[in-house]
């Protein structure tokens, strides 16, 4: 790992050599960037750090959690580090994080601007917007979601569709070994575009299986060493080969997609009749027109909706997957699943969100794959919008805040058997419980926006899978619980086998 660190770093080196008169300007950043670094009183403790590249060499991207948990052990449930030009600050154990997510006074609600982030949505859409623009655009997200859940065709209705489609095209495999990733992600994907685009896509179509592909690079690709010098030293990198230019290319692509669907919709927009979220969008642009100054414009209707593509897709799609694997690695408790299923449904009837409360064991170990799945590890990054003091330190304005989930879902003075899949954590007496160390929609005014969509779309895609089939490693297989690195924590490429049930 660190001669790949190491040869990258000579590559930049020798670049600037070339470019005597950057050399200058390298040095004098180096100055700059020292005044800049030194540590503000009472600020977090952490590592000490290197003068430009901060605690860049002190990232190990093979083992990162062991390298992470050294320094917790070192310094503590609060500790600093500086990655390239970000002040970070990493917190972990329950009490804290609860504080520092939710407590509105430590106005920990902005999100940091990441360079290759800012490349692609400049300061646009919901994930990444900050400020009176992201509370605006996430208002209107919220409305309009669910507007569209209360419309004609409920949201639920839509969901219970797509899972009978999903159980259809599982049916194909005739309980041969496949991979889940293509069917599962095209299934779920398919719910956030009827709501945004107001379509499906058929499981076969060859454009959004591409589509679907680029976003999954993207994940992949966005955790990698060329990407994170990307984000220290853009105006540098934006010359180099890498993988960061991999994934401009591919976000280009997907904003030119969303681009080509905004012109479709205008062609025959109606205002009375809004099919979707591009044409609610719409319909409130043309209230501001006279107003430059609203962040209801075109480009901002562009990354709104690629947000909601991204985020609406890879999470729920990658936290099902792991739901199969989990049940095709522990017979037992599929087994009491669909028992439960069997007693509350039977064969026939389409599981829906009235039936959850009746069905503790199912609903618990969801919750249970959620846990261990732990598909957002660190968080999303936020940022400190003004000085503020917690657990006694100094955080000025611009920190950025990563708080650490694994660290919550893995606790094992909240959990029994923090490393085992174990539903029993989420049950007494038979009866559904709720945790309060189980935040992996995160909590507080950033929380997921779409905490409610998700929930409902793993119950009922999960339940009607569990009620078809029965998960099974293939024979000549072995299942493993390894993850693919990535923004979002995803189980390697495996195979599974759906077994029909009747
Ligand atoms: C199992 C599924 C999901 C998980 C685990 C998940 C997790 C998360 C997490 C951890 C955050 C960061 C929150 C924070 O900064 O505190 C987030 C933000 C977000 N999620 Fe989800 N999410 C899921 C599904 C969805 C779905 C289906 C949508 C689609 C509507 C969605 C839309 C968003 C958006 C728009 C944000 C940004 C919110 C903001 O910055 O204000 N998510 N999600
Ligand atoms: C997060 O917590 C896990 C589990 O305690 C630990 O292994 C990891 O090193 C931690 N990471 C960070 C960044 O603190
Ligand atoms: C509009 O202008 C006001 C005053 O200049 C400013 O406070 C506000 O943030 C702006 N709104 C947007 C969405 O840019």
């Amino acid at each position: 790992m660190l001669a790949v660190l190491g040869s990258l770093a000579a590559a930049l080196w020798a670049g600037l050599h070339l470019r005597t008169l950057l050399l200058g300007a390298f040095v004098f950043l180096f100055f700059v960037d020292f005044l800049k670094r030194r540590r503000p009183k009472n600020y977090p403790p952490g590592p000490p750090n290197l003068p430009f590249f901060g605690n860049f060499f002190q990232l190990d991207f093979q083992q990162p959690q062991q390298a992470f948990q050294r320094l917790v052990n070192k310094y503590g449930n609060i500790f600093s580090m500086e990655i390239g030009p970000f002040h970070c600050v990493i917190v972990t154990g329950l009490p804290l994080i609860k504080e520092v997510l939710s407590n509105p006074d430590h106005g920990v609600v902005n999100r940091p601007i990441i360079p290759l982030q800012e490349r692609v949505f400049k300061k646009n859409g919901l994930v990444m917007s900050n400020g009176q623009e992201w509370k605006e655009q996430r208002r209107f997200a919220l409305m309009t979601l669910k507007n569209f859940g209360l419309g004609k065709k409920s949201l639920e209705e839509r969901i219970q569709e797509e899972a009978h489609y999903l159980v259809e095209a599982i049916q194909e495999e005739e309980g041969q070994p496949f991979d889940t990733h293509f069917k599962i992600n095209n299934a779920v994907s398919n719910i956030i575009c009827s709501i945004t685009f107001g379509e499906r896509f058929e499981y076969g179509d060859a454009q959004f299986q591409e589509l679907l592909r680029l976003l999954d690079e993207i994940l992949h690709l966005q955790a990698g060493v060329s990407c994170h010098f990307y984000n220290i030293i853009p105006s540098i990198m934006n010359f180099l080969p890498g993988s960061h230019q991999t994934v401009i290319k591919n976000w280009d692509k997907l904003k030119l997609f969303v681009s080509r669907v905004i012109d479709d919709h205008k062609k025959d927009w109606n205002p009375d009749e809004p099919r979707d979220f591009i044409d609610a969008y719409l319909t409130e642009m043309t209230k501001y027109t006279d107003n430059t100054n609203s962040s209801f414009h075109e480009e901002n209707l562009v990354c709104s909706t690629l947000d909601l593509f991204l985020a609406g897709t890879e999470t729920t799609s990658t936290t099902l997957r792991w739901a199969l694997l989990y049940m095709a690695l522990n017979p037992e408790i599929q087994e009491k699943v669909q028992a439960e299923i069997d007693k509350v449904l039977g064969q026939s009837q389409q599981p829906s969100m009235a039936n959850r409360d009746q069905m503790p064991y199912t609903n618990a170990v969801i919750h249970e794959v959620q846990r261990m799945g732990n598909i957002v590890p660190m968080n999303l990054p936020r940022e400190v919008a003004f000085d503020t003091t917690v657990a006694g330190y100094y955080l000025p304005k611009g920190t950025t805040i990563i708080t650490n989930l694994t660290a919550l879902h893995r606790d094992p003075k909240e959990w029994a058997t923090p490393d085992t899949f174990n539903p029993e954590h989420f049950l007494e007496n038979g009866q559904f419980k709720k945790r309060e160390a189980f935040l992996p929609f995160s909590i507080g005014k950033r929380v997921c926006l779409g905490e409610q969509l998700a929930r409902v779309e793993l119950f009922i895609f999960f339940t009607s899978l569990l009620q078809k089939f029965t998960f099974k490693p293939p024979a000549s297989e072995k299942l493993s619980l390894d993850f693919r690195l990535g923004i979002i924590f995803s189980p390697v490429s495996h195979r599974i086998c759906a077994v029909p049930r009747v």
